[in-house]
């Protein structure tokens, strides 16, 4: 387990993000991270979706969209305001993972993209409590920033550019918790899921980070247009990144995908 620090703190950071940016529009590609795994996880039209940390939406509308019962929510108020202001029929509404206030057994799904590394304290308590809100059988679709050589670059990175820009004097607080691909599956074990699939994905490639390998209309960086079609590469880009999933998936993944029941 590797903790990463940063300048703002971790709620800080999210608040800054989603106030920075309009809510997301219904996620477009199908073959990408988040909604492949989404796509993976939910089989059955009828069942309910509960989306945990669902950030500026584009998980959520994108189920929504498509009539299925999905509730989305997040400790970020002015993100969930900007989700209801764009289309008021959404179930979506302020909440914490380590404490929900849901019955035992409502849900079939939960999606939690990138949520339980933002936990600083209380991650078992999540984890338990993801496990109550599911129905017997119902079933978990989470994603963990990775302990790997990706994760300590795009840090080292984060840490020079804050530097050059006088951050370093800064108080250090807590951003993010890293976890080899063991440990995300111990937490999930103890917690008495059983789990499905794990693997190891690339949400941002950290080659996205230079324009050069960026794809023709992703050179001028733009967030919203990233979430939605996912983080494409150039040719180059994307064969270079295939070679190093494919020889070190553990080393070049930032994320862990875990797909787990409820016994
Ligand atoms: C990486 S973002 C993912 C957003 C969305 N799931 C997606 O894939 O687009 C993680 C989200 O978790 C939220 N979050 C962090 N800690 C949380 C907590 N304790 N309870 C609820 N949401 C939290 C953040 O505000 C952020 O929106």
């Amino acid at each position: 387990m590797r903790i990463t620090y940063r300048n703002a703190n971790n709620k800080d950071y999210w608040t800054k993000r989603w106030d920075d940016i309009p809510a997301d529009v219904p996620m477009e590609n199908l073959d990408v991270y988040p909604l492949k795994y989404a796509q993976m996880t939910v089989k059955d039209k009828a069942g309910k979706i509960l989306e945990a940390g669902c950030g500026a939406g584009r998980v959520l509308r994108y189920y929504h969209d498509r009539g299925y019962d999905i509730l989305g929510f997040d400790f970020i108020d002015v993100a969930i305001s900007k989700l209801k202001e764009i289309d008021p029929s959404l179930q979506a509404e302020v909440g914490d993972i380590t404490d929900l206030r849901f019955a035992d057994q409502s849900f079939k799904y939960v999606l939690a993209f990138g949520l339980y590394h933002n936990l600083e304290h209380g991650l078992e308590k999540a984890i338990l409590e993801t496990y109550r809100v599911l129905e017997q059988g119902g079933v978990v679709c989470a994603s963990f920033r990775a302990d790997n050589i990706q994760t300590r670059l795009t840090d080292w990175l984060t840490a020079r550019k804050a530097k050059s820009s006088g951050g370093e004097n800064k108080v250090q607080s807590f951003h993010k918790m890293n976890l080899t691909r063991n440990e995300y599956e111990q937490i999930f074990t103890r917690a008495n899921f059983v789990i499905d699939f794990i693997g190891p994905v690339e949400n941002m490639p950290i080659l996205y980070k230079f324009a050069i390998f960026r794809s023709s209309g992703h050179k001028k960086f733009d967030e919203n247009k990233a979430r939605a079609e996912g983080y494409r590469l150039s040719w180059f880009g994307q064969r270079l990144q295939n070679f190093m999933m494919k020889f070190f998936p553990d080393q070049f993944c930032n994320i862990y995908v875990l797909i787990a029941h409820k016994n």
